[in-house]
């Protein structure tokens, strides 16, 4: 776009560094405590270990979405991109202050979860995905990301909505989450409805949720073997959803 100037200039140019433009177009961060790593028994016995992704580990992750994206089912498609998209957003430092939470067993890729904050109350939960299927791995991943917004940050509420059938099942329904009138409220995620926890909600009845799920809570206290086991992530060969 160009205007002619309203006055004589001096110089009529000016070239800048890119690294000029960067810090206007990469929000600075907030100084966002980070998820200790906790560990969860599964209904079936095998420990389900949560820890934050390494920056590094981007590129294997997007790898492997590209490929979970081809499902066609249960919506891991739609989902499958979005998270593809919001991976390389976080690797490319084009996204506000986002946390990704990957579950392992015994270093083996199985269960996603992230979001962002949206300031230090509003916490927007994006996705959760299980890539082991039948071990309620993503209704797990998704505590955890809760947990951490408010019992870690101080998040007062939490945003969330739905595009399967399953996530609503699980967390919709599961946590019993009211939404706020649409269409004024709309989710950052194609404007669908805006499901909700406050930190009262959470504190009197959703904290009991992983509990009902797996008959145990999050185990903070995690052994150095489990915490040693998860530290190299590995992918699955094929894709198991
Ligand atoms: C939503 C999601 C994270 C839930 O994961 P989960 O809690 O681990 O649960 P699953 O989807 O594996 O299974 C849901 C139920 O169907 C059963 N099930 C479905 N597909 C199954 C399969 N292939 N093998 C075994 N069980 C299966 C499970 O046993 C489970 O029943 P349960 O309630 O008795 O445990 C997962 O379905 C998913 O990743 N979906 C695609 C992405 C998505 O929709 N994310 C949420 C966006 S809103």
């Amino acid at each position: 776009m160009r205007i002619d100037p309203p006055e004589k200039i001096s110089v009529d140019s000016m070239t800048f560094d890119v690294r000029e433009i960067e810090p206007l177009l990469q929000a600075p961060a907030m100084d966002i405590k980070p998820w200790p790593g906790a560990m969860c028994k599964l209904k079936d016995g095998r420990i389900l270990y949560i820890r934050e992704a390494k920056l590094e580990e981007a590129p294997m992750m997007m790898s492997y979405m590209k490929r979970v994206m081809e499902a066609e089912h249960d919506f891991y498609d739609v989902v499958g991109a979005r998270v593809l998209a919001e991976i390389v957003g976080w690797y490319r430092k084009r996204l506000k202050d986002p946390y990704f939470l990957v579950g392992l067993i015994d270093g083996l890729w199985a269960g996603f979860a992230n979001g962002r904050l949206l300031n230090e109350d509003i916490n927007i939960s994006l996705h959760t995905m299980a890539l082991i299927r039948g071990g309620r791995i993503g209704a797990v991943m998704y505590y955890a990301k809760a947990y951490y917004g408010f019992e870690i940050l101080g998040n007062k509420e939490w945003w969330a909505t739905y595009e399967s059938y399953n996530g609503w099942m699980r967390w919709g329904l599961g946590m019993a989450q009211p939404s706020y009138p649409w269409p004024e409220y709309q989710h950052e995620l194609g404007g669908a409805r805006v499901y909700y926890v406050t930190k009262e909600y959470w504190d009197s009845t959703v904290k009991e949720y992983v509990r009902q799920m797996t008959g145990t809570d999050l185990e903070f206290n995690v052994p150095d073997e489990i915490r040693k086991k998860n530290e190299v992530m590995r992918l699955p060969e094929e894709v198991l959803v």
